[in-house]
């Protein structure tokens, strides 16, 4: 691939990822390499926009799977353009917000038990006491429930 000329190092010096990180996206198929004559990778340009991509949608707290579903669902698995980046972020950021409207009322039942200390497995939303709930669904089921619900503990 003739455009594929920046080496692994500088790829990680312009885009400030460390070289082992830029070979864990390679692995998760987020970044792609092409290998020169004396076999030693080399990356398009367009990586710099893509670990950009990475690294913003990280940071909203994307995983690396739904970024690699992301990237896939655009034509020919292209760079995500302006247009893709604009789509993109406003789903993502749909995603943030329901992220941190369930750690506000997660905070807000923490407090109530703060002050309660009862750990009731029926009542307590953070207390699942051997997961003995996981018949019906895991983690914290009732707190689920409750935050769901919009009902209050206490
Ligand atoms: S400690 Fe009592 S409801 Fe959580």
């Amino acid at each position: 691939m003739e455009d594929a000329k920046l080496t692994v190092g500088k790829v990680a010096k312009r885009s400030g990822v460390n070289v082992s990180t830029l070979h864990f996206y390679e692995e998760k198929g987020l970044i792609r390499s092409w290998r020169n004559q004396g076999n030693q990778r080399r990356y398009k340009p367009e990586v710099l926009r893509r670990v950009s991509v990475i690294k913003a949608a990280q940071k909203m707290g994307v995983s690396l799977s739904e970024i690699k579903s992301a990237f896939a669902s655009l034509p020919n698995n292209r760079t995500p353009t302006t247009e893709d980046w604009e789509v993109l972020a406003s789903k993502w950021r749909e995603a943030l917000n329901e992220r941190i409207s369930y750690m506000e009322k997660l905070r807000d039942y923490l407090t109530g038990c703060i002050g309660c200390g009862c750990l009731s497995m029926k009542s307590c939303p953070l207390y699942n006491k051997d997961d003995q709930l996981s018949e019906v669904g895991t983690g914290p089921v009732i707190l689920e429930r409750l935050i769901t619900d919009n009902n209050s503990p206490h």
